[in-house]
């Protein structure tokens, strides 16, 4: 039985900030911003909701599956910025989807935590626990942004993005996985309970080329296959020099690599399913395809899948 991505959905704010907006807001510059990450604008929340965001995003890939929202069995969400203490954001989304007889729950593996999420969908669906589920990574950045803090503010955006998968006897399937996490790197990327995101950037930059390249390796041995029968990488969008510096050593080209970063910033735990989902809408990602989607973030956490669409 393999586990096959039925349909995508996102949800992006109508309200978009641009590196000229920050330029009036902190000390930088376009330049800056543009030469050293690769961001040129991002969407901000006004009045959305993590809750309210996930929805939109979950309505949109419940619909492109072409399935009920009743016949969903589990919601896994992944978040870093819920809306409440509890309950999960998770819950709050299946009320609002209105679903029965489900169960849901947030995960916490900040820009890793939809590829986790998606990977505990997978074992659910494979033991048989269950066989519809619907992956949803969402965030509310702006909330948790110093915007007087030039060397973060600039990097971040919100957004949400949502997959329906299910069990399939076709040749879909996700055909190899890996997480890991380093808790001892904690220090590195981390928010206080009601605090500021807090980051070493320079470490994270070279830990993080460092570490999804060899679990890109890693999930591709594992799958028998090469990086030429890989059809398209979907990487975390955190900063175009990381995504450049990985399509090199992993030997990719970079028309085979997928990024919106320019449009969307860092938006953590939505950054693959919202990517993910532009790949498919745009013609970049047919079924059929090979993927591999890789991501690394606060915990720290990192982790690769390679999938046939
Ligand atoms: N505008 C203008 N100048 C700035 C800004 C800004 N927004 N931010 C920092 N600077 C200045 C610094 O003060 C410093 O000035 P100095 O030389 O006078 O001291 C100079 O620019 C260089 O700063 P660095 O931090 O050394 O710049 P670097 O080239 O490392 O780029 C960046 C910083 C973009 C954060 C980079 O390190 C990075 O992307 N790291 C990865 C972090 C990341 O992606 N985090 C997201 C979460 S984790 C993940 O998703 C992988």
């Amino acid at each position: 039985m393999g586990t096959k991505i039925l349909g995508t959905g996102v949800y992006l704010p109508q309200r978009v900030l641009t590196n000229y907006d920050l330029e009036k807001m902190v000390d930088t510059s376009d330049e800056w911003i543009s030469t050293r990450t690769g961001i040129k604008e991002r969407r901000i929340a006004k009045e959305e909701t993590a809750t309210s965001m996930a929805l939109e995003a979950s309505k949109m890939a419940i619909e492109n599956a072409g399935v009920r929202a009743e016949e969903i069995e589990l919601i896994i969400l992944a978040t870093l910025t819920p809306d409440k203490k509890f309950p999960s954001t998770a819950c709050l989304l299946q009320a609002e989807l209105r679903i029965k007889n489900s169960f849901s729950f947030d995960l916490s593996a900040a820009c890793s935590g939809f590829l986790y999420a998606l990977d505990v969908a997978d074992a659910y669906i494979k033991s048989g626990k269950a066989s519809k589920i619907l992956v949803v990574g969402v965030e509310k950045l702006s909330e948790i942004v110093d915007w007087e803090d030039r060397s973060t503010c600039v990097l971040f955006g919100d957004g949400a993005g949502a997959m329906v998968v299910s069990s399939s006897d076709e040749d879909s399937d996700i055909l190899a996985s890996r997480m890991y996490s380093e808790g001892s790197f904690w220090d590195i990327l981390y928010a206080e309970k009601c605090g500021y995101i807090q980051m070493k950037g320079k470490e994270l930059f070279k830990l993080a080329v460092r570490s999804m390249e060899a679990v890109c390796r890693e999930v591709m041995e594992k799958a028998g296959l090469s990086t030429e029968e890989v059809d398209i990488v979907i990487p975390h969008q955190a900063n175009i020099r990381i995504i450049n510096s990985l399509a090199d050593k992993l030997e990719i080209p970079k028309e085979k690599v997928f990024a919106n970063i320019d449009r969307y910033g860092n938006t953590s735990a939505a950054s693959i399913p919202i990517a993910f989902h532009e790949a498919v809408s745009t013609g970049r990602l047919k079924r059929g395809d090979v993927a591999l989607l890789t991501a690394m973030g606060g915990g720290l956490t990192w982790g690769a899948t390679l999938l046939r669409y």
